[in-house]
């Protein structure tokens, strides 16, 4: 996919460049909690103000109704000045008068403060793009909402992409449309909703499907196994059963099940029917599917992973995700291109201290998960050349 770059631009000096960034961080007692969003939009920032550019950032932080002192950005604009060792003027004007402080860098108070925001209102859109001469999306884990700070301005201003999302498109398009084979995904976690499009999208797009979490249960209990307190979404027990069955999507052949607190855990096979208790639940995968999966990873030349294979907070559900983690990033250094996404991957990654290893850490949780899905996310579609 052809994306129009700021880089592309010639001229900067002087110009109002107004930058959609995803500052969507936890904060905690007035503290950002994790900057891996932040410390990923830097050089965006750097770059247009080291060729002369005024900085206008945009972004949201939670899902406010409306002004909610506790999600103010105020946090934010401290953890930036600190990594950037350049002051941040927090503007919270609501009427987005340009500003005339002569400032290098002004981040915009939580543009979802706004209500029209999120309807994409051309008021809003319209506003901000007064702001500025220039409009760059950087902010790829916001892509994928049509808002005014987003898709709309961008009818308003010439759009270009960051640098950041320029990145993470590319590395994505070389695990998807690019992709080396074999091509090895691997899918876990919980909200089956959101992975039952990637898996259909892959099943004609990889060569394995390596799958774990709610996804398993879900199609377990589709073959009458009892699965007591395991996480399971009934509306898509019938489609599970179906997609579950084909040749490339590769099942567990053991788990470890236990209560949720780490009692009783033990390791079952998956050969016989489970008859689990009411306070008892699936929360890992087991040893002989770690190796199973292993064989697949071992092979591929495309890695993408999203998603625990099961409860890995709780000692002791952490072993099976843990193990695939370190197998996907030893396969990502330097044998196969490795992508992960989403925020409990990054996570263990970052835990780990493995997060280096992986080719592509994406920003994106539900940008990235709808991208995988085959989607075209309003964000890029400004972007596109035509
Ligand atoms: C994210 O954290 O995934 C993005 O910032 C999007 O946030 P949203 O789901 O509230 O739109």
């Amino acid at each position: 996919m052809r994306l129009r770059k700021i880089t592309e631009v010639k001229n900067l000096k002087d110009k109002r460049v107004l930058v959609r960034v995803d500052f969507n961080v936890p904060v905690e007692k007035g503290k950002v909690k994790e900057d891996f969003k932040i410390i990923k939009s830097l050089p965006t920032i750097k770059y247009l103000l080291s060729k002369g550019a005024r900085v206008i950032l945009v972004s949201h932080l939670g899902r406010p109704k409306g002004v909610d002192k506790k999600l103010s950005l105020a946090p934010v604009a401290k953890c930036l000045e600190k990594l950037l060792g350049e002051k941040v003027r927090l503007d919270r004007d609501p009427d987005f008068r340009r500003d005339d402080s002569g400032a290098r860098l002004v981040l915009l108070e939580n543009i979802r403060f706004f209500p029209e925001e999120e309807k994409c209102g051309i008021i809003l859109s319209k506003q901000l793009a007064g702001l500025a001469d220039l409009f760059v999306l950087d902010g790829f884990a916001v892509a994928h909402r049509a808002s005014a700070s987003v898709s709309g301005v961008a009818k308003y201003l010439p759009a270009y992409a960051g640098l950041l999302i320029s990145a993470e498109i590319e590395g994505l398009e070389h695990a998807t449309a690019k992709a080396k084979k074999p091509l090895v995904l691997i899918l876990g976690g919980a909200k089956i909703e959101t992975k039952i499009p990637i898996l259909q999208n892959f099943l004609t797009k990889a060569d394995y499907i390596l799958v774990g979490g709610g996804i398993v249960n879900t199609y377990l209990a589709g073959h009458g196994h009892q699965l007591g307190a395991s996480l399971i979404d009934k509306d898509y027990i019938k489609l599970m059963k179906r997609l579950g069955a084909h040749k490339k999507i590769i099942m567990p052949v053991d788990v470890v099940v236990g209560c949720a607190n780490g009692t009783k855990a033990r390791i079952v096979s998956l050969l016989k029917p489970l008859k689990l208790s009411k306070n008892e639940g699936i929360f890992d995968i087991g040893p002989a599917t770690v190796k199973l999966f292993s064989q697949y990873i071992k092979k591929a030349k495309t890695l993408i992973w999203n998603g625990a294979m099961g409860r890995f907070e709780q000692h002791p559900y952490q072993y099976g995700t843990y193990s695939l983690a370190r197998l996907f990033a030893a396969r990502s250094k330097g044998q196969a291109f490795g992508v992960a996404g989403g925020g409990e991957t990054i996570e263990i990654l970052e835990k780990l201290k493995l997060a280096g290893e992986i080719d592509l850490v994406s920003t994106g949780g539900g940008a990235m998960l709808e991208y995988l899905s085959g989607k075209i996310l309003p964000g890029i579609k400004i972007l596109k050349k035509t």
